[in-house]
């Protein structure tokens, strides 16, 4: 009978345990995933008691609480803290969301769990490598190509083309819908993904975008689009209430005209 082996940083580790001192107004645990790749120790689970009443209210103001006065060697990644700039995503009681945004109150009673996004190599705690992600991004080639003149001013666009922009250019980049897609992490090499494939359809509907054509060429392959079985997670999983699913159906509905 086949012996089947799990690699070893897929056991997580009981890690250790920083009890609050003292008498909290408002107790409540945090247990986070720390790992790192250059260190010879498994991956493990580390708990934190503290104080909510000495935190901000969401669930990255409790870690850069943690961060701050009980263990500066925790790492994440973060910069906006108002849900703009995307990176502070990460899996939150088994839900992709982005730490800024959630309430800790939102969440069910009971402790916290914290892992990095899944399905992506790990650099640290809770920062997943996002370098594939990036390439496939550079691949669908996202700005603007136009043979036409330079304009003295702006590009001009009818406010119904304007619209079609709409639920697209809104996109974080925070990849909590790529992470969350079964097909992304069974292909994510050669699949492109919901937000990559979102990103790609934004500049499909652009009016001011003149290689329509050569972009759906470039998508036209069985790996690179085709893996999608509208299972739907990644809609369900954008914090931003955007649906990629829709983008990348439109995207297939475009090849299938024409032909
Ligand atoms: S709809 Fe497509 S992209 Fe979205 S989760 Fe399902 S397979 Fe992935
Ligand atoms: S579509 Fe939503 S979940 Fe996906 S990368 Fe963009 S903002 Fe994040
Ligand atoms: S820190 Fe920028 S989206 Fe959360």
């Amino acid at each position: 009978m086949a012996e089947l082996t799990l690699p070893k940083n897929s056991k997580v580790q009981k890690g250790r345990h920083f009890a609050y001192d003292g008498e909290a107004e408002k107790p409540r645990t945090f247990r986070i995933y720390r790992y790192d790749p250059s260190a010879d120790e498994l991956p493990r689970m580390d708990t934190y008691d503290i104080d909510l009443a000495d935190s901000g209210p969401m669930v990255l103001d409790a870690i850069l609480h943690i961060i701050d006065t009980i263990d500066p060697s925790l790492a994440l990644r973060r910069s906006c803290r108002e849900g703009v700039c995307g990176s502070c995503a990460m899996n939150i009681n088994g839900t992709n969301k982005l730490a800024c945004l959630t309430h800790i109150d939102e969440l069910k009673s009971g402790e916290v769990r914290l892992s990095p996004l899944p399905h992506l190599k790990v650099i640290k705690d809770l920062v997943g490598d996002l370098r594939t992600l990036y390439a496939q991004l550079e691949l669908i080639e996202p700005w603007l190509q136009n043979d036409q003149a330079e304009p003295e001013r702006e590009r001009l666009q009818l406010p119904e083309d304007r619209d079609k922009l709409d639920g697209e250019y809104e996109c974080i980049l925070c990849f909590c819908c790529a992470t969350a897609c079964p097909s992304y992490w069974w292909s994510g090499e050669q699949y492109l993904g919901p937000a990559i494939l979102l990103q790609a359809h934004r500049w499909l509907v652009d009016s001011r975008d003149d290689r329509t054509g050569e972009r759906l060429d470039a998508l036209d392959d069985p790996f690179r689009l085709y893996r999608c079985h509208t299972i739907m997670n990644c809609t369900n999983a954008c914090p931003k209430g955007l649906n990629p699913a829709k983008a990348i159906a439109d995207t297939k509905r475009m090849l299938a005209r024409r032909g």
